[in-house]
């Protein structure tokens, strides 16, 4: 028997190379040795974004189409969005007894955020509502309705996932031995630099490359990327570990190129400006094949609907089989 994983994304906007290099490459590669849940958190991404339906509508489509191109194989893993699982919300409300808000308050991941989105929730958190308060009593719902035993996330999910796990506990001491505990499946690579050399590649800090950025976007995004400060003159020598274009080549490029061109760089014998072509070329070159696939979905988004429809409903029964011992376990079984 494989054993089942879930994991989840809030669809707030098209997948980087953060994404797939921290996670979604993991993903592909363990989908053959488990009973694979997939989440496109809808819900989760409206406790923020409450204001934009349209945009979070939009992008669960554009996350399912990213999902597909990076080789998540939609007939092993199920694909599915959070919204059209009721029984999600039904356990999030049960669970809302067994945390208490203090616990929530000094949850680490929901702190950085609110300090993140002062714009949202004001400049103390003063304005923060309910919704995203809770989150992560959701997110272990999410993760308890598929009975989902490994959940494989970034370092900065970890904090949920014990959250999660006290519920459980606190469920099974007060109401038998229903739900599972999760354990976590850490990606070896949880964080990718961004082009400017911020230690984490994010939407929302301007310095990402996306899946779907064209050959024009590429190039102009990686000619300003950031490289050795001291180096002023083309035959300067300089210190690959500090260009964010050597660390790109890394990530895209073969590893003997990658040898050449950090020995070049050192003994002064490579200009940044061809450096940076040679990554224009092997980054297309390493997208190229996804944004194939991707095209493939673009131009058939019956498909991508009957995909999300078949992982939705599959995942829907998993979720009411749990569900109903749940409420069997809590007394409010009338049926
Ligand atoms: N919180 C996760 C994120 O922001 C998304 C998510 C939703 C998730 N539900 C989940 C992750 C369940 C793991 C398990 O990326």
């Amino acid at each position: 028997m494989k054993k089942t994983i879930l994991t989840g994304l809030r669809p707030t906007g098209n997948l980087h190379l953060g994404h797939y290099f921290g996670t979604g490459k993991n993903w592909c590669a363990i989908q053959d040795d488990y009973d694979f849940y997939l989440e496109i958190a809808d819900v989760q991404a409206l406790t923020d974004h409450f204001d934009h339906p349209e945009k979070v509508r939009e992008n669960v489509f554009e996350i399912a189409k990213d999902l597909l191109a990076i080789g998540i194989d939609p007939n092993k893993v199920h694909i599915f969005i959070q919204s059209q699982i009721p029984e999600i919300a039904e356990l999030t409300v049960f669970y809302g007894n067994l945390v208490t808000l203090s616990r929530l308050e000094r949850n680490p991941t929901v702190k950085t955020e609110i300090a993140q989105k002062k714009h949202l929730f004001g400049n103390e958190g003063e304005s923060i509502t309910y919704g995203f308060l809770g989150y992560p009593v959701s997110q272990a719902a999410d993760i308890t309705a598929f009975g989902g035993e490994v959940v494989p996330v970034g370092d900065d999910q970890l904090p949920l996932l014990e959250q999660c796990r006290e519920i459980v506990r606190k469920f099974n001491s007060i109401y038998g031995d229903i739900l599972i505990e999760p354990q976590q499946l850490l990606s070896k690579t949880s964080r990718i630099k961004g082009l400017d050399g911020n230690d984490k590649m994010g939407k929302s800090l301007g310095n990402a490359i996306y899946l779907v950025d064209s050959e024009e976007v590429i190039t102009q995004k990686i000619m300003n990327a950031v490289t050795d400060p001291n180096k002023i003159r083309k035959d300067d020598p300089a210190n690959p570990d500090v260009c964010m274009v050597y660390y790109y080549h890394q990530l895209v490029n073969q590893e003997e190129n990658c040898q050449r061109i950090c020995s070049e760089c050192k003994k002064g014998e490579r200009g940044c400006v061809q450096c940076k072509k040679e990554l224009i070329d092997a980054m297309n070159q390493f997208l190229k094949p996804i944004q194939e696939k991707r095209k493939f979905y673009e131009d058939h988004p019956d498909e991508v609907e009957r995909i999300l429809k078949e992982g939705t409903s599959c995942a829907k029964e998993k979720a009411k089989e749990t569900v109903h011992r749940v409420k069997e376990a809590m007394k409010i079984n009338y049926e």
